[in-house]
């Protein structure tokens, strides 16, 4: 059989839950348009979907809501454990950790039954944005702030990360990002995620070796790396400049590129327009109008080979917008993501079967050992 590097274009499951046209820029989740769920969906009501396969009807969608909101609180321990951890460590080290261990406090070691499965589903989707924000005021000698039963997915955490409740289109525009980072098929998180839960390993494991995935610069690092590279321009001639200079040097630049769109990312459109909007809200446009220019540079040179805009690229200003310290970044990104990783762990393990590849070998064979005595 041929190696595929990378497994470039290699199926590694069938799914229901995402349809990805990468040539058109579709992004679908359970064959809805992912532009009217960001336009009309809550991240709630997205999560359910992903995970039940329809939107929900009012009742539905109130219970759970509800659900959501019950399991948000972390166990004190955790709590205790997050104040251990270096300040100055990555965040998404700190969230990967302590969703392990969170599996200690919540033994689900039977992923074969629906009901273990639901009921960690619930709680790593409720308590991940928890553990973000109390990271985040822990590593500051802040104490963490209990989360609030009136407020919504997105608005609550925005007030435990700032200790202020946001204004409605803040909150909004936080939920909107969520929603379109919330699923993306087979991706290099979601197949960690898939390939941990194929052993029937536990869900906290499952979610704790997704988030470490994910952490890597060319998946959700990248938006963290984008936002720091825009950063440091100052204007929108010195971006031009610095790419044109590192382009011709063959150089790598965060927030372009996708190994399944070869056009604009269908989130990139929207998230440009919401960190326009925003921007516009704001009054600061510095940053926005230095990542316009970027993009038309980029676009100009690698345009041809299909690179472009994707997802953390604009994602970067919006978060920058909302006040969000950019370490952050990958791990509100794993907060939205936790619910296409559970979805797809959900739809692995309902009829499981342990993921093992095989290799090709091009190493040595059939070598004499060597004493110690006679080894170079
Ligand atoms: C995401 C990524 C790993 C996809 O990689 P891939 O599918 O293996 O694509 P390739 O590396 O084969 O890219 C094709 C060509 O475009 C170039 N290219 C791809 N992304 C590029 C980028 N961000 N900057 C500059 N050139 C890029 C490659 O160097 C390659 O050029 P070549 O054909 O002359 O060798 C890659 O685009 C990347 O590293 N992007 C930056 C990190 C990032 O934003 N990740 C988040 C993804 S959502």
């Amino acid at each position: 059989m041929e190696l595929v590097q990378g497994l470039h274009g290699v199926p590694a499951a069938d799914s229901k839950i995402c349809y990805i046209d990468g040539n058109k820029g579709v992004l679908e989740y359970r064959g809805y348009d992912v532009t009217a769920l960001a336009e009309h969906s809550t991240f709630e009501e997205t999560a359910f979907l992903l995970l039940k396969g329809h939107l929900p009807n009012t009742l539905e969608r109130q219970r759970f809501e509800d659900e959501l909101r019950h399991h948000r609180r972390l166990k004190f321990k955790i709590v205790d454990l997050l104040k251990l951890l270096p300040e100055n460590g990555h965040p998404m080290d700190a969230v990967s950790a302590a969703t392990a261990a969170m599996g200690m406090f919540y033994p689900a070691y039977n992923s074969e039954d629906p009901e273990q499965r639901h009921q960690a589903t619930i709680r790593l989707l409720a308590k991940l944005p928890t553990l973000v924000a109390a990271f985040s005021r822990i590593r500051r000698g802040d104490e963490p702030i209990a989360p609030r039963d009136d407020l919504g997915h997105a608005a609550n955490f925005l007030y435990m990360l700032t200790d202020k409740v946001p204004d409605k289109a803040i909150a909004r525009a936080l939920d909107v990002s969520l929603v379109l980072h919330a699923e993306h098929g087979m991706n290099a998180s979601t197949f960690a995620a898939r390939i941990t839960g194929s052993t029937l390993a536990s869900p906290y494991g499952v979610i704790s070796s997704a988030i470490s995935a994910l952490a890597g610069p060319l998946h959700g690092g990248a938006s963290e790396q984008s936002l720091v590279l825009l950063r440091s321009f100052g204007s929108p001639d010195r971006a031009r400049m610095w790419a044109e200079e590192n382009l011709r040097s063959q150089q790598i630049i965060p927030g372009f590129g996708h190994r399944v769109y070869k056009v604009k990312d269908p989130r990139a459109v929207m998230l440009q327009k919401l960190a326009s909007d925003l921007t516009e809200k704001t009054g600061k446009g510095g940053l926005f109008d230095v990542a316009v220019e970027l993009e038309k540079v980029v676009t100009q040179h690698l345009g041809g080979k299909g690179v472009f805009a994707n997802v953390d690229f604009y994602n970067g200003v919006v978060y920058d917008r909302l006040g969000i310290p950019v370490d952050l970044f990958p791990c509100v990104f794993a907060m939205s993501r936790v619910s296409g990783w559970l979805t797809h762990w959900n739809e692995h393990v309902s009829k499981n079967i342990l993921i093992r590849p095989t290799q090709t070998y091009s190493g040595e064979r059939e070598k004499k050992w060597i004493p110690l005595s006679d080894r170079a």
